[in-house]
């Protein structure tokens, strides 16, 4: 049994609380700190030991708690994390970790020198998609990526600023580079075109409301990544990532489905063209067509593995430890810095 402790009861704090709810037989909530006291206290009510904070210091000092999930802002890290590290307390941090990559890297290195287990909120690296897409990656050679993302605005007061939410492609797209990344491997160059035109009526909004980004990765592929947050409507949202090889090509919706594509059906075939296999995760599919569809929510095994691995003391089964999450952050801020210079950018990922 491990004593948790949350920093920020927010949006994404709710959503870790609610599998934290089902974790009675590993950890004790026992502490909870947000800025807004009602925020903090509403999560203390639903648990019997737990008490809320809007200082976190005062929370570490207090409680003393085992794990930590930081769940707060893109700006509001740093100082947050260095606490941490000096209590020696393993915590999961959400993406995208910080906005300023010095003081990320900083913290990478302090991590590293402590030895300390972290993880970082990219759940789709823990999709039951992963396994065949991994399978597809190793079965074949990937030679162009097409990205889609298109949705609309977070309902968060700091998300329309760039300086406050890091961009639409770093505060919501980084989960498709980073899929990307753990799937088919590391990013060479990138060249971001970004506009922002189409958001007209929201004042003080000053991100970009689409942009493309063209990557070159380091194996050879080429990508071209989309994503925009201007649609009013659900029938506008896309959101796809689709690996063209010579002979096939696979759709990953994240969260959602993964389809390979291929002139043979790669599974039994029955009379009315449909393939079908007994494993449960795949589910049918057209001629030529292999389907996986997602099971559950993929955010309680990453929760989950964080957990143990800090009560086992392994981290290896954690797929987006901070050192490799930072990557995902590098990757995504090379393309701002792409839009704000005009020029392609290479990932230096010091
Ligand atoms: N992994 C995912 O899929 C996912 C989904 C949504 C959000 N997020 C990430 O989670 C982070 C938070 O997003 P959100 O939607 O929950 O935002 P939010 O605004 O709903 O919640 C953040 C909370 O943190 C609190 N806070 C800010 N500074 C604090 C401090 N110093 N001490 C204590 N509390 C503090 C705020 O008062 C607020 O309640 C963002 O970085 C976002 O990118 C991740």
């Amino acid at each position: 049994m491990k004593k948790l402790a949350i920093i920020g009861c927010g949006g994404i704090g709710t959503y870790h609380m609610t599998h934290f709810l089902g974790f009675t037989d590993i950890i004790e909530l026992v502490g909870f700190c947000d800025l807004i006291p009602e925020r903090a206290e509403c999560f203390a009510e639903e648990t019997e030991k737990g008490k809320a904070f809007t200082d976190y210091r005062v929370m570490l000092d207090e409680i003393k708690p085992e794990i930590v999930f930081v769940c707060v802002p893109p700006t509001e890290h740093g100082q947050i994390e260095y606490d941490l590290i000096d209590r020696d307390i393993p915590f999961f941090v959400e993406k995208p970790l910080a906005l300023d990559l010095d003081i990320a890297r900083d913290i990478r290195d302090k991590i590293k020198a402590k030895g300390l287990i972290t993880a970082s909120g990219f759940q789709c690296r823990y999709s039951n998609l992963v396994e065949p897409s991994m399978k597809f990656m190793d079965e074949n050679e990937v030679i162009y990526i097409d990205g889609t993302r298109m949705g609309g605005i977070p309902e968060v007061p700091w998300w329309n600023k760039r300086s406050t939410s890091g961009g639409q492609i770093v505060e919501q797209t980084i989960h498709q580079f980073d899929i990307i990344r753990y799937l088919y491997g590391e990013p060479d160059t990138v060249f971001t075109f970004g506009t922002k035109d189409f958001i007209r009526d929201i004042e003080g909004f000053d991100t970009e409301s689409l942009s493309t980004t063209v990557v070159k990765f380091k194996k050879g592929a080429l990508a071209a990544i989309s994503t925009g947050c201007y649609c009013q409507s659900g029938s506008c949202f896309d959101s796809k990532i689709v690996f063209s090889t010579k002979d096939k090509r696979a759709e990953l919706k994240i969260l959602d489905t993964f389809k390979i594509i291929e002139e043979k059906p790669s599974a039994r075939e029955d009379s009315d063209g449909f393939v079908v296999k007994g494993d449960g995760a795949l589910s049918s599919g057209e001629k030529g067509e292999t389907i996986y569809s997602q099971k559950g929510d993929a955010g309680i095994l990453c929760d989950r593995t964080f957990i143990e691995a800090v009560i086992s003391g392994d981290g290896s089964k954690i797929r987006s430890p901070y050192d490799d999450a930072l990557r995902s952050v590098e990757f995504t801020l090379a393309c701002n810095e792409s839009i704000d210079t005009g020029l392609p950018v290479k990932i230096k990922g010091e």
